[in-house]
């Protein structure tokens, strides 16, 4: 990705959150549609925002794939040149209760390799950004993981409330153990910005047993940039070919201890 097309993919994005913003204090109940599982829910903003991002890419990267969350998610395909992964709103339940705190979050492909990612958060302002080999910045300053140890941690998790009947009690109990451990527990609502409050060191370890890739994918390369480690529950590493996957993340001094308490979660999870 050049220097142009990176400042391109920025001012597009940002242009997308301004219409986060702006849509935000006025959501109608008729601008909201559930999707399959529990407490799934879709805007017809967060079509909009996708809309916006897939024209707007497919300017800046003419001949790109995308693996994208909203219309379209089955028709998904991962290209031999860019693919870009796209969550237009991370976080759609906080957007529907105005509770600002949801993203946009696009990572990128180049020839199957994570190579890029950027997640936005419109109600901060805040741009966190990160290309393969060039570190992790925040608004354009360098950021990185926290050193603190599983005592000293607070660690931030996802509930995978589309997954509940299935990974409901495991997510508590592995919730709980770690709480038992740690300095205290998160929960947000937007996986994305998560991953970027790892990877900034605001956080310091997160878990959750079901993300799609558009939850994931630009935080991974965040994490990894800013010299964190993130991979399934069980340790193994993300898939980057469209799966959904468990995902667990931290600071490198926590890594042991934080995935110890993880196995046996694991392999309740896909
Ligand atoms: C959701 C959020 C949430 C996480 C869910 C995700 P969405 O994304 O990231 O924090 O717990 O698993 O699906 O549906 O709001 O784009």
């Amino acid at each position: 990705m050049t220097e142009t097309q990176e400042q391109a993919m920025f001012s597009l994005i940002r242009r997308a959150g301004a219409v986060i913003l702006e849509a935000s204090s006025r959501l109608a109940e008729s601008d909201v549609t559930s999707k399959e599982g529990s407490a799934n829910y879709v805007t017809v903003y967060d079509v909009q925002v996708q809309r916006m991002l897939v024209t707007g890419i497919e300017e800046i990267f003419p001949g790109c794939s995308f693996l994208a969350e909203e219309e379209g998610a089955d028709q998904n395909t991962l290209g031999d040149g860019w693919t870009f992964v796209i969550d237009p709103i991370d976080g759609t339940a906080n957007f529907i209760r105005d509770y600002h705190r949801s993203a946009i979050s696009v990572g990128a492909l180049y020839q199957g390799e994570l190579a890029w990612g950027a997640v936005y958060n419109p109600y901060t302002d805040e741009m966190f950004h990160g290309r393969k080999g060039c570190g992790a910045y925040l608004n354009g300053k360098p950021i990185s993981v926290s050193k603190r140890s599983m005592g000293d941690a607070i660690i931030v998790m996802g509930t995978s409330p589309y997954y509940r009947t299935e990974l409901g009690e495991r997510t508590m109990e592995i919730t709980k153990a770690l709480f038992m451990q740690c300095d205290d527990i998160r929960r947000s609502g937007s996986a994305a910005l998560d991953l970027c409050d790892v990877a900034s060191g605001r956080m310091d370890a997160f878990f959750e047993l079901r993300l799609s890739p558009w939850d994931f994918m630009a935080g991974c390369l965040l994490i990894q940039e800013a010299g964190g480690w993130i991979t399934t529950v069980s340790g193994e590493v993300l898939p980057t070919d469209g799966r959904k996957s468990s995902v667990a993340a931290g600071g490198p001094v926590l890594r042991e201890d934080f995935l110890a308490v993880l196995e046996n979660g694991g392999k309740y999870a896909i």
